[in-house]
């Protein structure tokens, strides 16, 4: 297509149409009472719907022709719209929440199961997911920690990176263009607050928070999404620095900015803007494209043309930016981008898709706790199962698509799956959710504990207890399950906890007394499948914590890559004064990143590094052997960690670098290797220029952050 030539024909109003995004009720025939709403409200013409550029929250094939076909017949060019919604982590077969599905370390799984779910979505008519999140997060108390990969800028990045692959593959059939947010540092919310401000230096940005959006940059995202937090001083949706000099003029991206859910209009709330005219100047000269659901462009960006303070130019190039990306989704030779009510049959929750989704449950599961209780006999034992996440479908966490409870196998009918309806039974024991304090089914459960061997205790969460605007100022479980679980405990102390959650949960109250505790996150539609594979060793569980659990929510924000001090803690369970410590408890987690059990054991020895000194522009191979020491063939996570031990500035007491998920039958034994390079030793130095520092450099390769053992090398 011309664009230079349509966008010539265009009339001002139209191109600022274009940069409009707007939700499916308005551009419906019918005047219904949200359409007389809003749409009266923003005094949007007829004329204008027909020319806004893309509609959010679309979705159904069934619907997806007509409503193309009608647009397009109204729109002056005949341009088509381009649907998009939020497929995060599945549509209507969900897999774990991103926070669990990192916990998989497996990168393959991440990509199948992003490919999975945008054949569902895109035979459904969507064509662009605002995916993937890849915030970096540290502080349990915020909400969206669910939907984010952790605190490691490597393994967001590896996230970042599959998930755009897996999302787009070749934005053919069955795939959807990217959206990677939210651009950034949104995870830094002060005080684990939604929405709140972040403020960090330019070293911490570029050194933690900005890999992995570059990441999804660099592996194609077609978009960016701007966040709604203010970022040192000013909300992303107007700043400049990230905007343009980092995303446009450093890295190139030459795709489409949108802005989250009315975010540049809010930049008159953040009091950077007096007004809508100035939120929309402010969000023009910032490079944002796509306003999300407001209309500061719609209302006032062609008269900040005609005063002269928006070039045309500017508007021109968000225009052809947007027309580009359809170009790129082939809307314009295809306007239904292979929308098929047949196939979204075919596809939709199929055996393979389950399969996957259930392969995916169980690798991302981590298991906290084992005094030998799991795994569970299959033949003989006698099992109560407890709590408010034992018996429902509500496993499928927040930004969940288009997945149904109803569709979701709950823990019990996954248990009964696997050893039939007779040796279990169930028992509620209390509603979830941060104000329930009901204790009337507790007896019952009691009840139900002393007839069982081994009770197993499904608690955790509300899936709407975590997520966007769902940030919690304690993250202990509630009292009314703490109640179940100190009463089940008196007549039964087999208890082996299932925790379904959206965040690292203080599990201090409950951790010593259960036998075992397996964190299934918020698992999807196999929940139930997963869990009891997992629990009878029919799957040994392999996840590895990519976020710290904190041994207390005032530890927070707690992570494992964290800067030595100059008076670092000598006794984590002792008081030291003049330390950097607290006199009330540790500053370890009480479980630390990459950690997760297993049902086998694994030996490292032997570790060895090739040399003592790195040239520049040399490499040192670091190698250990892993030996599995049990009785289950399993998978393990080997880690690379690395410490500078001198800088010109602070470097972390440790950084992941590499890492390996390995399987070993029993008894196996296997040398496992890195390649260690000078770029992987380059940092921000006190000139923010990135590169290595000479100097010694340790190494550790072990099964979690808190590995101790390490070689040491010098860079030349
Ligand atoms: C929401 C979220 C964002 C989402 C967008 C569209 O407020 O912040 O993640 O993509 O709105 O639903």
């Amino acid at each position: 297509m011309d664009f230079k030539a349509l966008i010539e024909k265009m009339t001002v109003r139209e191109k600022v149409l274009q940069l409009l995004q707007l939700e499916p009720t308005f551009f419906a025939a019918v005047e219904d009472e949200f359409n007389t709403g809003p749409k009266r409200r923003w005094q949007l013409s007829d004329a204008d719907i027909a020319s806004t550029g893309t509609v959010i929250n679309f979705s159904g094939a069934s619907k997806l022709h007509g409503f193309q076909d009608d647009y397009m017949r109204k729109n002056p060019y005949g341009l088509p719209l381009m649907t998009m919604l939020d497929v995060i982590h599945g549509y209507r077969t969900v897999y774990p929440i991103p926070l669990g599905l990192a916990a998989s370390w497996d990168m393959d799984i991440v990509r199948d199961c992003t490919a999975m779910a945008a054949k569902e979505a895109s035979y459904d008519g969507i064509q662009l997911t605002f995916a993937p999140m890849v915030d970096l997060v540290r502080d349990a108390r915020w909400g969206r920690v669910a939907e984010s990969p952790g605190e490691d800028p490597l393994l967001c990045s590896d996230f970042a990176r599959a998930s755009v692959e897996g999302f787009q593959g070749d934005l053919g059939e069955g795939k959807l263009a990217a959206c990677v947010k939210h651009y950034a540092a949104y995870g830094a919310a002060e005080a684990g607050r939604d929405y709140n401000t972040t403020d960090m230096s330019e070293r911490t940005l570029r050194e933690f928070y900005l890999p992995a959006y570059k990441a999804a940059i660099d592996a194609g995202a077609t978009t960016v999404m701007s966040s709604f937090n203010a970022f040192n001083g000013v909300p992303s949706s107007g700043n400049k620095l990230l905007m343009k000099d980092i995303l446009r003029d450093e890295w190139g991206f030459d795709g489409v900015t949108v802005s989250d859910y009315a975010a540049m209009w809010e930049l008159i709330p953040h009091g950077v803007a007096a007004d809508e005219k100035e939120a929309a100047y402010l969000s023009m000269e910032a490079g944002m494209d796509l306003e999300m659901m407001t209309v500061t462009y719609a209302r006032h960006l062609e008269a900040l043309i005609e005063e002269g303070k928006i070039d045309l130019k500017q508007l021109d190039e968000a225009v052809l930016r947007i027309l580009k990306l359809k170009e790129k989704m082939n809307l314009y030779e295809n306007p239904y981008h292979f929308a098929d009510e047949k196939k979204v049959e075919e596809v939709t929750l199929c055996k393979q898709h389950r399969d996957l989704a259930r392969r995916a449950a169980e690798a991302c599961a981590v298991l906290l706790k084992n005094d030998g209780a799991l795994p569970l006999n299959k033949r003989k034992c006698k099992i109560a199962l407890i709590g408010p996440n034992a018996n429902t479908g509500n496993m499928l966490g927040c930004w969940s698509g288009k997945g149904k409870d109803e569709e979701t196998v709950t823990v019990l009918q996954g248990i009964k799956n696997l050893i039939g309806e007779g040796r279990v039974g169930y028992a509620q024991g209390c509603e979830i959710g941060l104000t329930t304090t009901d204790e009337s089914m507790i007896p019952a459960a009691v009840d139900l504990a002393k007839t069982a061997e081994t009770v197993v205790l499904c608690i955790g969460e509300h899936k709407w207890d975590t997520g966007e605007s769902s940030s919690r100022m304690d993250i202990t479980l509630t009292d009314v399950q703490l109640k179940l679980f100190d009463e089940i405990y008196k007549v039964n102390d087999n208890i082996v906890v299932v925790l379904f959650a959206g965040r690292p949960m203080d599990l201090r109250k409950i951790k010593d007394r259960a036998r075992a505790i397996l964190c299934m996150w918020w698992p999807g539609t196999e929940a139930g499948n997963a869990t009891a594979n997992l629990l009878f060793g029919e799957v040994v569980p392999s996840g590895k914590i990519t976020m710290s659990f904190p041994w207390a929510v005032g530890q927070c924000p707690i992570y494992y890559n964290r800067f030595n001090t100059g008076r670092p803690r000598s006794d984590d369970w002792k008081r030291c004064s003049c330390q950097s410590a607290y006199i009330d408890g540790p500053n370890s987690p009480l479980y630390p990143f990459g950690y997760g059990l297993s049902y086998t054991t694994f030996e490292y020895s032997d570790l060895k590094l090739s040399a003592d000194k790195m040239e520049r522009g040399g490499v040192i191979k670091a190698g250990v052997k892993v030996k599995n020491t049990g009785d289950y063939k399993a998978k393990e996570v080997v880690q690379l960690y690395i410490r500078d031990l001198v800088g010109s500035v602070v470097r972390p007491i440790k950084e992941l670098k590499g890492y390996q998920k390995i399987e070993l039958d029993k008894g196996e034994e296997k040398l496992v290797e890195f390649t260690i390079n000078e770029d992987m030793l380059a940092f921000y130095g006190a000139d923010m220029t990135r590169k290595a520092e000479e100097g010694k450099f340790r190494v550790f390769i072990g099964t979690n952050s808190d590995v101790k053992e390490y070689l040491e090398f010098e860079l030349l």
